[in-house]
């Protein structure tokens, strides 16, 4: 990249800046009612679905020493493969709804800081997590409900109702709607089955349960409403054919309390195709269900304003495509702090190790103010004198404490470039890979550390033992590995190793669900924001791959990461920002576009608009001149 082009990207640069920096009039009152990036509203779930949304707030009464059971996913509203299972877990909550007098379907969003807690404490170490708690359950260090390692409906069903029945065969815990989960034996008939039954059950079905099946738990389940009704099981083919059961033909029959038994061929051996041949055979006889408990409607949470600014906050990040902003910097450094750290439970070994780290290059590349850096010195220096471990308790307790004495640290509350279309997208991974390329520029333009490693090796640690999105932390270390992190020689190329990575972490996802159709995955930078990044104008649009100016692209990262440059758009307190930057800003603002670039630049700039002259002279003697409106497509042609 010749010295005229970083001249003339930097001009657009600060031009572009200098009106970003000014925060929007009601954006900014709204910001003020708003603590933190992560409120409920955001969680994955809301009253549309069949899931019982859980939080800090009734997670206990809900859960713990219930007569039902309860199964409960784990969750984190920013991981990709969470936002992907949350269809799928919706569909599970609406198909299991009617076992709710049994067991309970609900979730709870570990992204929301108000639940570190309880994320801390059942020890949830990947996202989503799936366990089940049985009726009467209270967590101890050895049960903190048992995992479901599935992510199909189909199988969480069957492994739900293995589980429910595994030790509770019958209600040993006071619930009338639990099943009777015994086998039908070989002693049963069509009188004794009736034993014990209050009168208003007219009818007994008896489903053929072969082994390693739980057809006739779930068909048992599904028929809780139906209070005439009880569901047995039966796997003894002695049994079976007493009440007519052939396994190859009739899989399923119905005994009333005269003795007729009736069998039935099912349209497959599911519980839900049991349930539904049953459901017909009874309202045949004028028999229906008991009627829903009519549920709480929730009026809709109205947001105007909110839609508003929104829509305001995006139309400036489609204005400008590539830059980086303050207030996302600042929201991935406080959800790290907040959330992700505090939400482990042990700290020891090689995870204190990579905290210890982290919060090293953090401290020294953060781009908080003042506050910010004396809360990261701090928090560094108190969690590297632990050789042992630390608890995320501790951690989050000290956070809280040096926060409330060091006082504002944050000037903004919410995304601005990593803000997503809909509320489900984007956030804090956006906002982290944006701190990690900021922070190896900044390493990449300071003289403290030699070290090429130094930010790539605490980014790495940091994503393999903290990062929340559990499937992110697998293909990272395995690409990692692929592209040889550990060879990277020096400083530069770790800014240009960590570009390619996630280069190649957007193209695998390009297209893919939890994609914001308004934030297309592209290779980055586009030929649009960067042209002379490409070899091969135009190779963008066709298959083929990008032949790119790698100097050119290190120019662009170092520029657009370049902390006069970031943007401040979103900001409500830029009091709390660097004096320094910001006197330069404000001079920059003013009137004089050369005073605040140092030397080296202005040297371009003047070799630049020689060379321009040059150019303009002969575009005006040879061939005329046609005005160029925009910088970027001046940008082009140099
Ligand atoms: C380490 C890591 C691994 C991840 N792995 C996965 C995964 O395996 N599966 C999954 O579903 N999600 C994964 N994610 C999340 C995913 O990469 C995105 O962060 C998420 O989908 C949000 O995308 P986004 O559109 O906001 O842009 P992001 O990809 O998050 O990018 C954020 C911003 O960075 C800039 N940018 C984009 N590309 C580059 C680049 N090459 N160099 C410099 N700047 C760039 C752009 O301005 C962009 O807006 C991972 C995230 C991280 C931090
Ligand atoms: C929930 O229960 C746990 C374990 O019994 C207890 O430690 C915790 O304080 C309870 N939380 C609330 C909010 O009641
Ligand atoms: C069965 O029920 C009892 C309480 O009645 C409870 O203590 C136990 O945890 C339950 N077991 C399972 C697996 O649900
Ligand atoms: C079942 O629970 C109800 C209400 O919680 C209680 O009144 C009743 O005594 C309990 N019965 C048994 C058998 O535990
Ligand atoms: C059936 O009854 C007989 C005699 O009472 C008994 O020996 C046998 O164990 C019973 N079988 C089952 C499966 O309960
Ligand atoms: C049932 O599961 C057990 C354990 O997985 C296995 O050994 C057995 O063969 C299975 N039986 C059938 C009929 O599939």
């Amino acid at each position: 990249m010749s010295g005229a082009q970083v001249a003339i990207l930097t001009v657009i640069l600060l031009l572009e800046t200098a009106t970003a920096g000014v925060p929007l009039q009601r954006y900014e009152a709204l910001l003020k009612q708003q603590s933190a990036p992560t409120d409920e509203q955001l969680g994955l779930y809301d009253e549309n679905d069949k899931v019982v949304q859980l939080s800090v707030g009734n997670f206990n009464e809900s859960v713990l020493e219930q007569n039902h059971g309860s199964l409960v996913e784990f969750y984190n509203t920013y991981c990709g493969h969470c936002r992907r299972f949350a269809p799928i877990y919706k569909q599970v909550a609406e198909q299991l709804h009617s076992w709710q007098d049994v067991v309970i379907v609900g979730a709870i969003d570990c992204a929301a800081e108000e639940n570190n807690g309880i994320c801390r404490t059942y020890e949830v170490m990947g996202y989503p997590t799936l366990r089940y708690m049985g009726p009467g359950f209270q967590p101890s260090a050895k049960n903190y409900g048992q995992d479901l390692k599935s992510q199909d409906p189909a199988e969480i069903r069957g492994l739900l109702a293995s589980i429910l029945v595994a030790d509770n065969l019958t209600s040993s815990n006071n619930n009338t709607y639990w099943p009777n989960f015994h086998y039908v034996t070989e002693n049963d008939s069509s009188s004794t089955i009736f034993e014990g039954l209050s009168s208003q059950r007219e009818f007994v079905a008896l489903v053929y349960e072969p082994e390693n099946s739980t057809v006739g738990i779930e068909t048992a389940l599904f028929l809780l409403q139906w209070p005439s009704l009880q569901v047995r099981r039966v796997s003894d083919l002695a049994a079976a054919s007493k009440f007519k059961i052939d396994p190859t033909s009739h899989q399923l029959s119905i005994v009333d309390r005269k003795g007729e038994i009736t069998p039935y061929t099912p349209a497959e051996q599911t519980g839900p195709a049991f349930s539904e041949t049953i459901q017909t055979a009874l309202r045949k006889k004028n028999i229906t269900p008991r009627p829903e408990k009519a549920e709480i409607q929730h009026a809709p949470v109205a947001a105007i304003g909110e839609k508003a600014e929104h829509n305001a906050i995006l139309e400036e990040v489609h204005r400008h495509k590539h830059f980086v902003y303050q207030a996302d910097l600042e929201q991935a450094i406080r959800t790290v702090l907040h959330n992700e750290v505090p939400k482990v439970n042990e700290i020891g070994g090689e995870r204190l190790l990579a905290l210890q780290r982290f919060l090293g290059v953090l401290q020294r590349y953060n781009p908080l103010g003042f506050n910010g850096h004396q809360l990261l010195s701090k928090l560094k220096d108190y969690v590297v004198q632990f050789n042992q471990e630390l608890t995320g308790k501790q951690f989050e307790q000290e956070l809280q404490r040096l926060e409330g004495q060091l006082g504002p640290i944050y000037s903004s509350t919410h995304f601005v470039g990593c803000t997503g279309s809909s509320p489900h997208l984007r956030g804090f991974s956006c906002s982290l890979w944006t701190l990690f390329h900021f922070m190896t520029v900044q390493a990449a333009e300071n003289e403290d550390s030699q070290d090429p490693l130094e930010v790539l090796q605490a980014m790495h640690g940091y994503i393999k033992n903290f990062f929340g999105c559990s499937e992110c932390a697998d293909h990272f270390q395995a690409m990692a590995s692929r592209r040889k992190i550990w060879s990277v020689p020096n400083k530069e190329e770790a800014v240009l190793w960590l570009w390619a990575a996630h280069n190649e972490v957007n193209q695998r996802l390009a297209g893919d669900d939890t994609e914001d159709p308004q934030f297309p995955k592209i290779q980055f930078p586009s030929e649009k924001s960067c042209s002379q990044c490409y070899r091969t104008p135009g190779s963008t649009s066709d298959n083929i791959e990008i032949n790119w100016n790698k100097d050119a692209v290190l120019s662009f990262l170092k520029n657009i990461n370049n902390p006069q440059f970031v943007s401040r758009y979103g900001v409500q307190q830029e009091d709390l920002l660097h004096a320094t930057a910001e006197k330069m800003r404000q001079k920059r603002q003013i009137s004089n576009v050369f005073s605040d670039i140092d030397m080296r630049m202005g040297m371009l700039l003047y070799a630049f608009c020689i060379v321009m002259m040059v150019v303009a002279f002969k575009l005006f003697a040879f061939k005329g001149y046609r005005k160029k409106p925009y910088g970027h497509d001046l940008l082009g042609k140099v």
